[in-house]
């Protein structure tokens, strides 16, 4: 009889001990994306905001912010203008692979890692035609990975 009892209250405790572990694991699990919130689902990037619509926009007096996406083979959008003095924030990532971010004649080099934000601003004291390069090799056509910011 005692017997009984006793096992009785060790399976008590067992289910209770599983039950504390389920909840905590599922607590855990949804805790998990506020942990990541710098990454996105680089499968999801053109539907998650802001990169679900990429382009420049002004923010200040001569201050811009370009919200960027880099794929194989280029980027989003495909053409910027500012006019010259402008300071320019980039906001870009990556919908596919690894992929680079150099404007030539600048300081602006970043590596563009798929679903992580990579962000640099610059401000453009001369006018002309810059160019952004991929110079990461990321396939075929990495060479031909390109777009433009026009400073005027
Ligand atoms: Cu993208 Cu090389």
């Amino acid at each position: 009889r005692l017997e009984k009892i006793w096992l009785g209250l060790g399976l008590g405790t067992l289910f209770v001990f599983l039950g504390v572990l389920g909840v905590s694991a599922f607590a855990m699990g949804a805790a998990t994306p506020s942990m990541h919130h710098h990454t996105i689902d680089p499968t999801k990037v053109n539907q998650t905001a802001p990169f679900d619509q990429p382009g420049i926009k002004q923010v200040a007096d001569k201050e811009y912010e370009a919200v960027m996406t880099a794929f194989a083979f280029g980027y989003a959008p495909e053409k910027m203008e500012v006019p010259v003095g402008s300071t320019v924030h980039f906001t870009v990532t990556s919908s596919d692979v690894i992929h680079g971010f150099e404007i030539p004649g600048t300081n602006v080099n970043m590596m563009i890692v798929p679903g992580e934000i990579s962000q640099v601003s610059h401000t453009f004291t001369k006018p002309g035609e810059y160019l952004i390069l991929c110079n990461e090799y990321c396939g075929s056509a990495h060479e031909m990975m390109k777009t433009t910011i026009i400073v005027k």
